[in-house]
């Protein structure tokens, strides 16, 4: 009886020792490994986290901001889920203690800056995803100590500046998601350093131009998306300017201004072989207003024709002056040649009447 009493205190003192550990409204599994707190109405972070804990899913909650330093009693966190809080604002250092950290999901908050204090400690993290926030620019210094970042997800933000060199710590970073922002245009050197970049997803941004260098740095580049921006006409050199292996382009659901000079920039882009632009067929012609809605391919051999009339009546025209020019001068010739003779003859019938 005494015995079964005191294993029945150590069961009650152990549960209760657990139940300690782990915070209300949290569950803690698999050895501890695991701690779920998602939809469990907090407003900040918990405080009793088991420092066990590799897996903290804090999803779904009313979070607003991350303090300086937080998590220091759970060091061995390989994934941190914070999407769909309140978010917006991480202090500086917010993550610095999370040296064993690979995945961070902050999507779905109110974030509207990034110091270079929110990625200090974050050196082994692989997947950051910052998607639906409201970032409106990306400085140079906000990403600095992702050192080794592979996947980055910016989407749905309203990005319309990103500083020069602001990835460029991250050389080994293989996909980069910057669709649904307010990107106008692409400056050279946002992109430098990207090295081992496969995957640049720019669709659904208000790009309208593109300079000439701004692809160059990205040597592993496989896909190059552009779906759903403001191009009207594309610039030979930048895409000439992307020295890969090969790289896919997408290019649909952009205004094309369909005259000669895009039929035939098209034509040199197509002949490159480590570039396949798979939606061509698929392009579609805003401008000039009676080419609207027309496909690009249906009209790109009639696209210069005008050009060639041109060139043919310019080219007639020249021959006929030409031609008319020397005729004239020839018939010149021969009156002279005449005038000269008869002179001759006069003169020698001058002489021979002497
Ligand atoms: C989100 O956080 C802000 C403060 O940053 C607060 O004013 C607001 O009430 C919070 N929203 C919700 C739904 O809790
Ligand atoms: C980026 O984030 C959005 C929103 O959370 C998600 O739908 C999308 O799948 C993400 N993309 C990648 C490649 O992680
Ligand atoms: C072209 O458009 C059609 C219809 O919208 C779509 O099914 C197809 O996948 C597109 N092709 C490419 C290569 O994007």
């Amino acid at each position: 009886m005494k015995e079964l009493l005191f294993l029945l205190l150590v069961v009650v003192e152990t549960s209760r020792s657990y139940s300690n550990r782990c915070e209300l409204g949290c569950d803690c599994r698999g050895d501890l490994k695991f701690t779920i707190c998602s939809r469990a109405l907090f407003t900040q972070l918990p405080t009793r986290v088991p420092p066990t804990t590799e897996l903290l899913d804090l999803s779904d909650n009313n979070i607003s901001i991350i303090p300086e330093r937080s998590f220091n009693k759970n060091r061995k966190l390989r994934v941190l889920l914070l999407q769909n809080n309140n978010i917006s604002e991480v202090e500086d250092g917010g993550f610095s203690q999370l040296e064993f950290l690979q995945k961070l999901d902050l999507s779905w908050n109110r974030i509207s800056t990034l110091t270079e204090g929110f990625s200090i400690g974050l050196a082994l993290l692989r997947e950051l995803q910052l998607a639906h926030n409201c970032l409106t620019s990306l400085d140079s210094r906000a990403f600095l100590h992702l050192d080794g970042l592979q996947r980055l997800n910016l989407s749905s933000n309203s990005i319309h500046t990103i500083q020069v060199r602001s990835f460029s710590s991250m050389s080994t970073l293989r996909q980069l998601h910057l669709e649904d922002n307010q990107l106008t245009a692409l400056r050279s050197g946002i992109f430098s350093m990207l090295r081992s970049l496969e995957v640049l997803n720019l669709a659904g941004n208000q790009i309208r131009e593109t300079e000439m260098g701004v692809f160059k740095p990205l040597t592993s580049m496989t896909l190059l998306n552009l779906v759903d921006n403001q191009l009207s006409t594309v610039d030979f050199k930048t895409f000439l300017n992307i020295h890969t292996y090969s790289t896919h382009i997408l290019l649909e659901r952009n205004p094309w201004n369909c005259d000669c000079d895009l039929q035939r920039v098209f034509r040199k882009l197509r002949s490159i072989q480590r570039l396949f632009l798979d939606d061509y067929y698929n392009l579609t012609c805003k401008e000039p207003p009676v080419l609207e809605d027309y496909r690009l391919m249906d009209v790109d051999t009639e696209l210069c024709l005008a050009e060639t009339v041109t060139v043919l009546i310019i080219s007639i025209t020249v021959v006929t002056t030409v031609l008319a020019a020397m005729l004239m001068g020839e018939r010149k010739r021969k009156k002279k040649k005449k005038g000269k003779h008869w002179t001759q003859q006069g003169e020698l019938s001058d002489e021979s009447d002497y």
